[in-house]
């Protein structure tokens, strides 16, 4: 295959007018160049699923996110000239900026929370949220999904493993939200500033835990604060550094999906009422579905870091490639009718939650969170609408879901 350089079709990452509606880009993309090149960028922009399957997954550190995974528009603009930018390593940077074997050293020491018989254990906890909120918000009747039901779940449930009190929750519901929150141009917030917060916030949980002896009883924090990396410990600010990814991760995603997916559903009655006819064995199937198409992150980024082939086009060492998510849920030769929601679609393959080494820790939490949100609001919830005029899905560079969903919800 020959990576298109002409953009004509004119797709940007960073552009406002793209990030409005991405999806006919991508349509196009995937279309008539489905590898794109884009000069300014020094990046080559692959839009169809097998493409990003077999970028993502070249193994040997051929491609490693050593300048982020989601490099600003001025990095981009830097062309690397065949170097490879070295990553700092005092102090240790966040591990997705890594290679193997650093990379999953440290990935390995926070990942005993995630794991699928520990996430297990927290569904009653995500339960007693989930109905909480919901005694709080059905009397008003008027609500926004995203925010006060979702968002609050999410948010308590990071609070829940951080070891941060409960009340907390709602503010770090807000930092996350202002981190990705834009302004109708694409404008974002001051970015290191909110990490700055949500870092301070963390090292207060990480002092927390060193007091407490850090015996293991917070399998999040207690497994970076005893890792002796390379001969020493972590720093709290390090040991911040590596859970950063996700704080916010964990809080932002998993409320956008929940409640895009439920306004879904609620535009095509008749999957509705097949759905709402066994919940507990349909639920399931139906937030499959919705991860699919209602994931926000729309595309991740990795540098080069040799001269190689993939997918058919050759990429120079310090390179990058930009891999859209949110094209590969929407590539018709992998699902077909893919830009219709279908509830019981039967799926063999998502690349929502990433692939390769990278791919998203949280993503049985991310599973079990959905299920509860979604089973319960339909439990309690007998009928509900949404008021779209006042709906707010704002441009980000690279997120793009339901900010804001204003819900009418009858208690059942
Ligand atoms: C449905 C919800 C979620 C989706 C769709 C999602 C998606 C993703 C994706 C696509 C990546 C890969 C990024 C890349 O390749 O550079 C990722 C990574 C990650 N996600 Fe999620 N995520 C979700 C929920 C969560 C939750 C609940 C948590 C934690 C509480 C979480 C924590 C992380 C972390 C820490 C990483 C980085 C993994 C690493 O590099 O080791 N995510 N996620």
């Amino acid at each position: 295959m020959i990576a298109v350089t002409d953009n004509s079709i004119g797709y940007d990452p960073f552009s406002a007018e793209v990030m409005a509606n991405p999806l006919p880009f991508y349509a196009q993309l995937r279309r008539e160049a489905p590898v794109l090149f884009l000069e300014k960028y020094d990046s080559f922009v692959f839009s169809r699923f097998q493409d990003i399957v077999d970028v993502m997954t070249t193994p040997g550190n051929a491609f490693v996110a050593s300048e982020s995974t989601l490099p600003t528009v001025d990095t981009l603009l830097r062309h690397n000239h065949g170097v490879v930018p070295e990553v700092p390593m005092d102090p240790i940077p966040p591990g997705p900026l890594l290679g193997s074997p650093h990379f999953e050293v440290l990935r390995t020491a926070h990942m005993r929370p995630f794991r699928p018989t520990q996430v297990r254990t927290m569904a009653s906890f995500i339960q007693r949220l989930c109905d909480q909120r919901l005694d709080a918000l059905l009397p008003g009747r008027q609500f926004d999904l995203t925010q006060d039901y979702g968002g609050f779940v999410a948010a308590g449930t990071i609070c829940h493993m951080f070891g941060m009190p409960a009340n907390q929750a709602a503010e770090v519901l807000q930092l996350v939200n202002d981190l990705s929150r834009t302004d109708k141009e694409g404008g974002a917030n001051d970015v290191p500033t909110i990490i700055g917060t949500c870092v301070a916030m963390m090292i207060e949980s990480i002092t927390r835990r060193r007091e407490a002896g850090a015996d293991g009883a917070n399998p999040l924090i207690d497994g970076l604060i005893g890792l002796q990396y390379y001969g020493r410990p972590l720093s709290d600010v390090e040991v911040a550094t590596q859970l950063v990814c996700a704080f916010i991760g964990g809080t932002e995603t998993v409320p956008k999906i929940a409640a895009h997916g439920l306004m879904e559903l609620a535009r095509h009655p008749q999957q509705l009422a097949e759905v709402r006819a066994d919940l507990a064995g349909n639920v399931p199937l139906a937030v499959e579905e919705m991860i699919r198409f209602c994931a926000p992150a729309q595309w991740f980024a990795r540098t080069a870091h040799r001269d190689l082939t993939v997918a058919g086009v050759d990429v120079r060492k310090g390179q990058r490639v930009i891999a859209l998510f949110g094209s590969a849920a929407r590539d018709e030769a992998e699902f077909g009718e893919a830009d219709r929601f279908i509830w019981n679609r039967s799926i063999d393959r998502v690349l929502s939650f990433g692939a390769g080494p990278h791919y998203c820790i949280g993503i049985h939490l991310a599973r079990l969170e959905l299920k509860i949100l979604v089973e319960t609001f339909l439990r309690r919830v007998g009928s509900f609408s949404f008021d779209m005029d006042k709906a707010i899905r704002l441009p980000s560079s690279f997120q793009w879901g339901w900010n804001s969903l204003p819900v009418f919800a009858e208690g059942a």
